[in-house]
């Protein structure tokens, strides 16, 4: 497969009164081409300095203090800014986490999204507004030609949000990344975005890195999963691996916290107990061992190194050591277990 992206043992430091924040420890990844990547955890876990870093869109106290970000096998992290500018929202580009503000209330839509052509593009106003209008229509915004002199007001929350989408795909980008692109709408827009995503990715071929803190909206959309805690990746694998063969006690707790599809009103929700730890002194073993009963002692101790699982799909844990106890995962992931064994049984018999 064609790898467009990869992340190599990336590390980002932020510099603050209290000392050094280490928010990033050590993350590797690839994105291939056509393909979604999600990267899910729990608030702070890094997700967005992740991308960010890909962009090189980080607060001027950040420091990156080791790693490379190859695209097409260029550092993105030995560019320039002024090559940085023709990179950004031309080949990749980024739906922001708050979308409500990343448009401009004084500019009409037609004008924020031709921007970017006008930008990267030698074309004539005129040719701009008219591929915007076009991916207006693209995107949803029905009597697109008749709106492109709205302001951002003029929009409901969702058609702001397509709004947004259309600014980060109007030059066809290669890679689109979407942090948190729906957590501010309601549970049908979120359902359309997603379908809207899918729908440009055939379209336009763009890979796509989707974030969300969610995992029940990464069975819809995404072909690998990636599990982030503390700034490191605890988990990685395609999506099925890790919805039925999950190894990683953090993404039990994720898997354990997400509604089940048998619709039961009384439905008891497991969140992970505890907080995650303090990025200023982040700890020595695995971050999350202090929030797992199922750590060993090593866990406290050392970090885990990746345990491949199978093909593609690693995680660390050293419950994934040969020598490891075996342990019992919460019923809610052995059903998952069953459920996968099942089909295999079905799909072989
Ligand atoms: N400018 C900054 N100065 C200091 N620390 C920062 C700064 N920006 C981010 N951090 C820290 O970096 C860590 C990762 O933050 P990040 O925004 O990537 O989390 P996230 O996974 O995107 O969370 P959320 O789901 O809430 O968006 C956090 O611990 C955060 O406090
Ligand atoms: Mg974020």
């Amino acid at each position: 497969m064609d790898k467009i992206l990869e992340v190599n043992d990336l590390e980002v430091n932020f510099n603050t009164y209290n000392g050094t924040v280490h928010a990033i420890r050590g993350v590797s990844f690839d994105l291939n081409a056509g393909e979604t990547l999600a990267i899910v955890g729990e608030s702070g876990s890094g997700k967005s300095i992740t991308v960010r870093s890909i962009m090189q869109l980080l607060a001027s106290n950040s420091d990156i203090t080791n790693g490379s970000i190859k695209y097409h096998g260029d550092d993105l992290l030995k560019k320039s800014d002024k090559e940085m500018d023709k990179i950004r929202g031309n080949k990749i580009s980024m739906i922001f986490q708050d979308p409500m503000t990343s448009l401009d209330p004084t500019m009409t839509i037609g004008k924020q999204v031709a921007e970017p052509l006008r930008i990267h593009k030698n074309i004539s106003k005129k040719a701009a507004l008219k591929r915007a209008e076009e991916v207006l229509n693209l995107v949803g915004i029905p009597n697109a030609k008749g709106r492109l002199n709205d302001y951002p007001h003029q929009f409901s929350g969702g058609q702001r949000q397509r709004i947004v989408i259309a600014i980060a795909i109007v030059d066809y980008p290669e890679i689109l990344i979407a942090d948190e692109p729906t957590t501010a709408l309601d549970v049908t827009v979120q359902a359309q975005i997603i379908d809207l995503l899918k729908e440009l990715q055939e379209k336009i071929g763009t890979s796509i890195i989707f974030i969300t803190h969610d995992l029940g909206v990464v069975a819809g959309i995404a072909d690998r999963v990636a599990v982030m805690y503390a700034g490191r990746l605890v988990e990685y694998g395609n999506v099925d691996d890790i919805f039925y063969n999950p190894q990683h006690p953090y993404t039990w707790g994720l898997l354990d916290s997400m509604p089940t599809l048998d619709v039961d009103e009384n439905q008891h929700l497991n969140s992970i107990p505890g907080t995650p730890p303090n990025l200023l002194n982040p700890p020595k073993g695995d971050a999350f061992a202090p929030r797992n009963k199922y750590a060993l002692e090593i866990d406290l101790e050392e970090q885990p190194p990746f345990f491949k699982v199978s093909k593609n799909h690693y995680a660390a844990t050293w419950l994934l050591h040969p020598d490891a106890p075996k342990v019992t995962p919460p019923a809610s992931v052995q059903r998952r277990f069953d459920e996968y064994k099942k089909l295999g049984e079905t799909n072989n018999g």
